[in-house]
């Protein structure tokens, strides 16, 4: 088999979820246009889409079919979008900038991006419950699969990660502290769109994912969720604000508890690699159709945005 171009597979698989939920969304002159034209406004506002995709490659990896995963794995970018535009309020991050334009509620205000995000959130789990969008699954996955989805995003998961990040801010914190806040805040969900792919594609069979393979897909989403958490903290620090499209320095300004405040760069840059050597390992066994996750895996800790 030639060789993977990555760039050409990530750019492909975008245009597919971004189709699918330009297509889905409410349009922006729809009554409350404000909400809709908010919502729109994060969501296509050039987002990497690496969770859906993510997502793709791990149902692909299980021989399932991309048409069965798209609508579940574009519920997975409603969810993360609605995360961010949280993640930047005042009351939050406080932050001006995001994917490369100004904050939701820079451009609308509070009231509205808590609300836009609170619709993005609602929205994910309305189109999961949709038969008619996934009347390629049967409803033992899809029930799993809102199961997990709804645990890797409340408070046992990115919520609680949020949670404790905001709490930790401006505090001196410990290794295992920082790991907690990083494999909530973000690792949870990453590993929920490995988890979520391998069951809509063994469900796409009419199958149930087997459980050795379940679990190798666990680990690998487990390792590469910290590493990208890990490689945002970087980024923060190293990135430039044209290719990562929000301020850097951001988490330094805010006394954020971020990998490089509490093991140094050199070391995080170091654990990340760490992570995704054992994140390939992990999906050893998998085999030629698991080639895209493992570039996938690389890319999280070279890329520049
Ligand atoms: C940013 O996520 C927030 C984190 C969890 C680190 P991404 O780096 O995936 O942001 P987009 O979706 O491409 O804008
Ligand atoms: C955010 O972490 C994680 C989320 C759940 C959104 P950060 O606060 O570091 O993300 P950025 O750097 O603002 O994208
Ligand atoms: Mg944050
Ligand atoms: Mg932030
Ligand atoms: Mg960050």
């Amino acid at each position: 088999m030639a060789a993977l171009d990555l760039k050409e597979y990530l750019k492909e698989k975008k245009k597919l979820v971004d189709k699918f939920l330009d297509d889905y969304l409410p349009k922006a002159d729809v009554h409350p246009k404000t909400l809709h034209e908010a919502m729109r406004y994060s969501l296509f506002a050039g987002g990497k889409r690496v969770r859906p995709i993510l997502c793709i490659a791990s149902c692909e990896a299980v021989g399932g079919d991309i048409d069965t995963v798209l609508p579940v794995a574009s519920a997975i970018e409603l969810i993360h979008t609605y995360s961010l535009i949280h993640d930047d309020l005042p009351a939050m991050d406080n932050d001006d900038y995001r994917r490369g334009r100004l904050t939701n509620h820079k451009m609308y205000g509070e009231a509205i991006a808590i609300l836009a995000g609170d619709a993005l959130l609602t929205m994910a789990f309305d189109m999961l419950a949709d038969h008619k969008l996934n009347s390629r699954l049967d409803s033992d996955s899809l029930l799993s699969i809102i199961k997990t989805l709804a645990s890797a995003s409340g408070s046992a998961g990115m919520v609680g990660g949020q949670a404790a990040d905001i709490q930790a801010s401006g505090k001196e914190v410990n290794l295992p502290e920082v790991e907690y806040i990083h494999i909530h805040k973000t690792g949870a969900l990453i590993r929920a769109s490995v988890c979520i792919g391998a069951i809509a594609g063994a469900g796409s069979k009419g199958e149930r994912p087997f459980a050795p393979t379940l679990d190798a897909l666990t680990r690998y989403g487990e390792c590469i969720g910290l590493a990208f958490q890990i490689a945002d903290d970087v980024l923060d620090i190293e990135g430039s604000r044209d290719e990562i499209g929000k301020d850097v320095g951001s988490d330094i300004a805010k006394e954020k508890v971020t990998y490089p405040s509490v093991i140094g760069i050199s070391e995080s840059k170091n654990l990340s690699k760490e992570l995704i050597g054992k994140a390939i390992e992990a999906i050893s066994t998998l085999g030629e159709k698991a080639e895209p996750l493992r570039e996938i895996a690389r890319y999280i800790i070279e890329r520049k945005s």
